[in-house]
C-alpha cells in the first residue's frame, strides 16, 4: 500500500485558514456561495474566540489568513483581528464587496497591517451590476476600489463571471484598465449554494464562453505585464474533475461564522457529519482527529472509477460537494469527471443551457424591483440572496 493510501498518515498542518466572520451582507448575489439556509444561523464567534482559533491555527502551521463572509466589514472588529493577524505573523487578506469600506476604516486596516484586499464587482456597468446584486452599489464601489488603489495596496479586482455577464467581458476589462488593477480574477461561477439553485439561469452557453476565452487571450497580448488576467472555465464545462482544495483536508481550513470547522465552505451542508467547532474542540484536534476532517483525506475512502485512476493523486476524486449535490452522495467521483457514471448529468445541464434566451433581455426582465413578485412564483426564474428567500428556501429544507 503506498504511503497516500494510508488515511491516518499524519498530514502537515493546514497553510491556509479562512475566517468567515459573518454570513450577513448587504449584497444578494445571485451566485454567492454561502449556504441558502444561511439565515438559520446567524450565531457569530466574539473577538477572543476568532483570536484564539487563529493562534492555533498559525501554530500548527497556518499562514495565510484570509478574512471573508459574508461581508467582513460587517465586523466591528475586524480592524483589531487583522492586527492580531499581523502579529501573529500571517499573510492576512481581506476579501470584500467594498460597502462600508471608508476612508477612517482604510486607513486602519493599514495601520493593522493588512497585507492584501480584493474588492468584488458583479459587472462593469451600473444597470447590470446592481442588478446582478439587487443594491444599487456601483457608484460605492467605483470610489472605494480607487480609494484601495491610492492607499497603496495592490489593485485586486474579483468578477464572478456567468451566462448574465460573459458577454460584457471588454466592459469588464476596459473597467479594470481604467481603475489600473494589477490583478483581474475573473472567476466563471462554482455552483454551490445561491449559485448552485440558481444555476438554470447562470450557466453560459459554449459560445459564450469561448467568446470570453478569446477577448481575454487578446486583452492578456495588449497589457503585457501591466495586469495579470486570470481566467478559470467553470467546472460543468470540463472533462476532468479540479483538485477541490488540493484535497479534502490537506491545506485549507474555513472556520464559519459560529465557530464550525470545515474542510472547505460549502461543506456544511453535507449529511452524515458533525463538523466539529472552535468553541469545543482545539483545532489541533480538528485538524488531526476529526471525522469531519479526516473522512476524505488520502484516497483510502475511494471508490471506483476514482479508486484505480492514475489521476486521483493529481485531482484527488475532484470536489465532493459537488459529488453530493448532483449525486447525493459525497464518497462518488465528482460528476464533472468524465469517467463518473453521473457525468451525463453535468452534460445535461450545460446543454439545457444551449438554448436560452438572451441573457440582457433576462436581466433586464430580474430589474430589483421585480425580484418580490419573482419570489411569488412557485419557482422564481433566480433567487437573489436575502434574508427572506433563506428563511424560505430552510422551510423547504432546500
Ligand atoms: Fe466542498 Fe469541493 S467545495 S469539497
Amino acid at each position: 500500500m503506498s504511503a497516500t493510501n494510508q488515511p491516518n498518515t499524519r498530514p502537515t498542518g493546514p497553510l491556509w485558514l479562512l475566517a468567515e466572520l459573518t454570513y450577513r451582507c448587504p449584497l444578494h448575489c445571485v451566485f454567492c456561495y454561502n449556504p441558502v439556509d444561511y439565515k438559520t444561523n446567524t450565531h457569530e464567534l466574539s473577538t477572543a474566540e476568532w483570536k484564539e482559533t487563529m493562534k492555533q491555527a498559525r501554530a500548527l502551521g497556518a499562514v495565510q489568513l484570509g478574512f471573508s463572509g459574508g461581508e467582513p466589514l460587517l465586523r466591528e472588529d475586524l480592524e483589531e483581528l487583522v492586527a492580531y493577524g499581523h502579529e501573529l505573523g500571517y499573510y492576512t487578506n481581506l476579501i470584500t464587496s467594498g460597502i462600508g469600506l471608508k476612508p477612517a476604516r482604510l486607513d486602519a486596516l493599514k495601520a493593522a497591517g493588512l497585507d492584501h484586499i480584493q474588492v468584488s464587482f458583479q459587472d462593469a456597468t451600473q444597470a447590470a451590476n446592481d442588478a446582478l446584486s439587487d443594491t444599487k452599489t456601483f457608484a460605492k464601489k467605483l470610489e472605494i476600489a480607487t480609494a484601495v488603489k491610492a492607499a497603496g495596496w495592490p489593485m485586486v479586482l474579483n468578477v464572478v463571471l456567468h451566462r448574465l455577464n460573459l458577454d460584457h467581458i471588454d466592459s469588464i476589462i476596459e473597467l479594470a484598465v481604467k481603475l489600473g488593477v494589477e490583478y483581474l480574477e475573473l472567476a466563471n461561477t462554482q455552483y454551490y449554494g445561491w449559485a448552485f439553485k440558481n444555476k438554470a439561469a447562470l450557466i453560459p452557453t459554449h459560445e459564450q464562453l469561448k467568446h470570453a476565452e478569446a477577448r481575454v487571450a487578446a486583452w492578456r497580448e495588449k497589457l503585457g505585464n501591466s495586469m495579470k488576467l486570470l481566467f478559470v472555465v467553470p467546472d460543468y464545462f470540463e472533462k476532468n474533475p479540479k483538485p477541490c482544495m488540493s484535497g479534502w483536508g490537506n491545506v485549507f481550513l474555513s472556520i464559519s461564522p459560529d465557530g464550525t470547522a470545515l474542510p472547505c465552505q460549502a461543506a456544511r451542508m453535507l449529511p452524515g457529519f458533525e463538523f466539529p467547532n472552535v468553541k469545543t474542540s482545539t483545532v489541533e484536534h480538528i485538524w488531526y482527529e476529526s471525522d469531519g476532517f479526516t473522512r476524505y483525506r488520502g484516497d483510502a475512502w475511494m471508490k471506483d472509477p476514482c479508486r484505480t485512476c492514475p489521476d486521483k493523486a493529481k485531482d484527488y476524486g475532484g470536489c465532493r460537494c459537488q459529488a453530493y449535490l448532483i449525486t447525493g452522495d459525497a464518497t462518488q467521483a465528482d460528476p464533472v469527471c468524465h469517467k463518473s457514471p453521473a457525468h451525463e448529468k453535468v452534460i445535461a445541464f450545460v446543454d439545457a443551457a444551449q438554448r436560452r434566451d438572451n441573457p440582457d433581455d433576462y436581466l433586464k426582465v430580474q430589474k430589483p424591483e421585480q425580484q418580490a413578485l419573482a419570489n411569488t412564483a412557485e419557482v422564481p426564474v433566480v433567487w437573489y440572496r436575502s434574508d427572506h428567500n433563506s428563511l424560505h428556501l430552510s422551510k423547504q429544507g432546500s
